[in-house]
């Protein structure tokens, strides 16, 4: 089988990439900047613009699509609209099978972000390639990198009952290269990692971690955002789950023996 992996070199694509070479899965990767690597073929492409497209789904049998791009005011056109050229591409290109990486929460947390993430699995759907679609939970370093912006003023500041419940970006590559194999399913899976956590505890968590006395600051979310996140809108009872901790990562990162 040959896959091409589209965001391949961001956070999740190292994992992806990693795996799929360990199961001797052929993979042509995306970035938009010229990359070399023994074991990918690495194919200059933009979902903005279309550009490098066409040449990157032709002769493969399955795309997995990673791309994204959360910031910088171009979500609409990379995700969307990004989402929609690679589909109409993949599908003039006969690939057998488009597997879509999301989040899970996108359909009931009001995050701008989810809402395109959303569309673009309508897109996905909608079109001519057989599809699947993984929603993950959070990964420990979008955690730990929130922790980080929300303590620069001092105090860590955040609602001490919002729930997350963070997943090793190892165990989704895992699960991705699964569903590869399997085939596709026309549907949407929930993938989450191990434990629950409210906010408090993984900021706790994370400051014993990094050997800091800094205090807590509650804030409460206000309105819907509020409700959804201390409700679980970003978690998931789907099984199986990964089996890496929030302490996992933090042992892995800060050293210590944060392990459960
Ligand atoms: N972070 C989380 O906690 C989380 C949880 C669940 C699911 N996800 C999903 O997992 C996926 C990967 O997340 P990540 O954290 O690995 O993100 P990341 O590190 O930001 O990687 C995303 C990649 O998208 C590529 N990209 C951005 N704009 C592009 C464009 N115009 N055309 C083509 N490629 C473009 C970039 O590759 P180049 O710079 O090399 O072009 C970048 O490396 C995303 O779809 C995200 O929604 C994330």
């Amino acid at each position: 089988m040959k896959v091409l992996v589209t965001g391949a070199g961001g956070h999740l694509g190292g994992a992806v990439l990693a795996r799929l070479r360990d199961d001797g899965v052929g993979v042509r990767a995306t970035s938009r900047r010229p990359r070399s690597g023994s074991d990918v073929e690495w194919v200059v492409t933009d979902l903005a613009t279309g550009d490098g497209l066409v040449e990157a789904v032709t002769g493969v049998d399955a795309v997995l699509h990673l791309a994204s791009s959360p910031r910088g005011g171009q979500t609409h056109q990379v995700d969307v609209l990004g989402t929609r050229r690679l589909v109409v591409a993949a599908g003039a290109a006969g690939v057998g099978h488009l597997v879509y990486i999301s989040i899970v929460g996108v359909e009931r947390v009001p995050i701008p972000y989810y809402r395109h993430k959303l569309a673009a699995e309508q897109v996905i759907a909608a079109g001519p390639v057989p599809w699947s679609v993984l929603r993950a939970t959070q990964f420990p370093r979008f955690l730990d990198d929130l922790l980080a912006g929300s303590a620069r003023l001092g105090p860590v500041i955040g609602d001490r009952a919002v729930l997350a419940q963070p997943v090793d970006p190892g165990e989704v590559a895992a699960r991705l290269a699964a569903r590869l194999v399997a085939g596709p399913v026309g549907g949407i899976e929930e993938y989450g990692g191990p434990q629950v956590l409210r906010f408090d505890e993984a900021a706790r968590a994370w400051l014993a971690a990094r050997g800091s006395r800094r205090p807590l600051l509650p804030v409460r979310i206000p309105g819907r955002l509020g409700r959804e996140l201390r409700a679980g809108g970003l978690v998931t009872g789907a099984l199986p789950r990964g089996v890496r901790t929030w302490a996992d990562h933090l042992a892995d990162t800060y050293g210590g023996t944060g392990r459960r």
